[in-house]
């Protein structure tokens, strides 16, 4: 069996920046990915990353903590939000000092800043609008100098726990081999990213199937906020590819049929740049009632001109073309209100350690720390991903440090997966994946969308329900074993199933609005009742919830208005 002391699970932004962070620590570790780091779906966030580096502004953590506290519609942790906020300029240096190329101010040559969404100040740091790619490629470079040792396309299915309920690593499929390997450790760091795949259309990766969240939950760890879903105001609307939020913080307008800058009417300030729930509530309400085209409204880049759109946004227009037939220099982008982050996730303290598994930490979209609450700004994430992707890194070497004893590795912990991987296999009739796939993701886009309500809610939990059932015969036709992505497919599907579940469940029992959750039928946020996390279990396949305290620190709950 190999072991090492910590093993990061998931190689995007907060797993690498982890495992360098435990390097660093002087402990030995691995990162365990499904796909190839630079593969990862941390490369597809575009627009940037925030920092009060205070560059062409007076800008200040403390800005920079406000409004992400406002953001979050008051349900973030501040105590989190503080050490996320005053820890963003140190990660943007240190991502520079290592490489990452942050697009520049043309007079001083410092790194230039762009207003982004529910932000006072413009706070994000961006590399044009390949933000992600840009800091994913620099620190695989850091992980390639130091040497980590990487199990590149292994597909972990469980976390091992010994009989004292500590995490003593994984079990893994490693998919060109097609063998069960387990991965012992003395701490595990889960980073696998989100669970936006549980919606289509989608900004996410069809690899972002949520498999920490689902490896969490079935080992009797409470996922926290799961109701939370971020829908991006601009989308494309074949695929869901997401059209950057830098493309309004350069100064775009979103337009409804009649030519009208309709964000005037539902953030009289903010405009274009409040944050995205209200921006993409205000799109579904024009689309709702009649002032969309074809479902969609429109994002208009014209006035920005050639230069500005090839300099800073050369991404977006080349996918506006591919996707939507449209050259955003010469005509606005149809576009819709998408699936994007989940700002729920495996409950975490601020170090990224779970409460209840001595020795699991997580870290990124995975985890709830909870520094997003309701709803997440724009820019947030990418830091997010690296400030408590490094926290955990040091936290669990810092674990590992004070438990130096080889992990106690149950002998059956592979069998176990192989024998239920086995099971699947020797079935040969049944519901494929992909059909199980589809309708999930098709009620959850229907009925648990931008707005809710308890009817359409209870709907879709009966759908959700049935389909859990349905999954108890699913089939896999491809009965190989190696590269078998059926089977990936298939255990990802299962993640998808009781994520979803914990999704609905936790959003028909929050009989308020707040941030990214909307509902018609309780159009107000309820502090005296709703002031609280969610916290989801998993008790023989049902979902439980439970409720836990948001840390406050300096700041009462306002009204929010942009
Ligand atoms: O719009 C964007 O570029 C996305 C950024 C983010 O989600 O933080």
């Amino acid at each position: 069996m190999r072991t090492h002391d910590v093993v990061v699970v998931g190689a995007g932004l907060a797993g690498m920046r982890a495992a360098i962070a435990a390097h660093e620590a002087g402990v030995d570790v691995a990162l365990v990915t499904k796909l190839h780091p630079v593969r990862s779906h941390s490369g597809a966030a575009q627009g940037g990353i925030n920092a009060a580096l205070g560059n062409e502004t007076e800008d200040s953590t403390d800005n920079h903590t406000f409004d992400t506290v406002k953001g979050a519609d008051y349900i973030g942790d501040q105590d989190a939000i503080e050490i996320l906020c005053q820890r963003a300029p140190l990660e943007i240096y240190q991502l520079e000092h290592w490489g990452a190329v942050f697009s520049r101010q043309e007079d001083s040559g410092k790194i230039a800043q762009r207003p982004f969404g529910g932000a006072g100040f413009p706070r994000t740091c961006y590399a044009a609008d390949l933000t992600g790619l840009v800091i994913l490629h620099t620190l695989y470079t850091v992980c390639v100098k130091y040497d980590i040792p990487t199990y590149e396309e292994w597909f972990v299915t469980d976390l091992v726990t010994d009989d004292d309920g500590n995490a003593v690593g994984v079990v893994a499929y490693d998919m060109i081999h097609g063998t069960i390997e387990t991965i012992g450790a003395k701490a595990v760091v889960m980073a696998t990213g989100g669970a936006g795949r549980v919606y289509r259309p989608s900004t996410n990766a069809h690899a972002s199937t949520g498999d920490a969240m689902g490896m969490a939950l079935r080992k009797g760890v409470p996922l926290k906020d799961m109701e939370f879903m971020q829908f991006h105001p601009t989308t494309l609307a074949a695929n869901g590819v997401l059209v950057t939020e830098g493309a309004r913080g350069e100064g775009g307008y979103l337009l409804n049929k009649d030519g009208d800058r309709f964000m005037t009417k539902y953030a009289p300030n903010k405009l274009e740049l409040a944050s995205r729930d209200v921006v993409s509530r205000a799109e579904a309400t024009e689309i709702m009632e009649g002032r969309g085209i074809d479902g969609c409204v429109m994002l208009d880049l014209r006035h920005l001109g050639r230069d500005r759109i090839m300099e800073r946004l050369p991404q977006i227009r080349e996918l506006a073309i591919a996707f939507a037939g449209t050259d955003p220099i010469v005509e606005p982008i149809p576009i819709r209100p998408g699936a994007h982050y989940h700002m729920g996730g495996v409950h975490v303290d601020n170090w990224g350690a779970a409460p209840h598994m001595p020795g699991l930490f997580a870290a990124g979209e995975c985890s709830c720390v909870s520094v997003h609450g309701a709803n997440r700004l724009g820019g947030n994430s990418l830091l997010e991903a690296v400030v408590f992707g490094a926290r955990a890194g040091e936290a669990s070497a810092a674990y590992v440090q004070e438990h130096s004893a080889a992990p106690k590795v149950p002998s059956n912990a592979a069998a176990e997966t192989q024998a239920r991987i086995e099971n699947l296999l020797a079935r040969d009739k049944g519901i494929r994946q992909s059909e199980i796939r589809d309708e999930l993701a098709d009620v959850m886009q229907e009925k648990v969308g931008v707005y809710r309500s308890g009817p359409v809610l209870g709907e879709a939990k009966r759908t959700v329900t049935e389909l859990r059932e349905r999954f108890q015969s699913v089939v896999v036709d491809d009965k190989g074993k190696t590269f078998n992505t059926d089977l990936i497919h298939t255990l990802e599907t299962g993640f998808l199933l009781d994520l979803a579940d914990c999704m609905v469940t936790g959003a028909i029992a929050r009989t308020e609005s707040r941030g990214a959750h909307s509902r018609t039928d309780f159009t107000e946020r309820d502090d005296e009742n709703w002031m609280k996390h969610t916290l989801s279990y998993l008790d023989d396949g049902e979902v439980r919830l439970d409720y836990s305290e948001v840390a406050m620190t300096k700041y009462e709950p306002q009204v929010r208005s942009y």
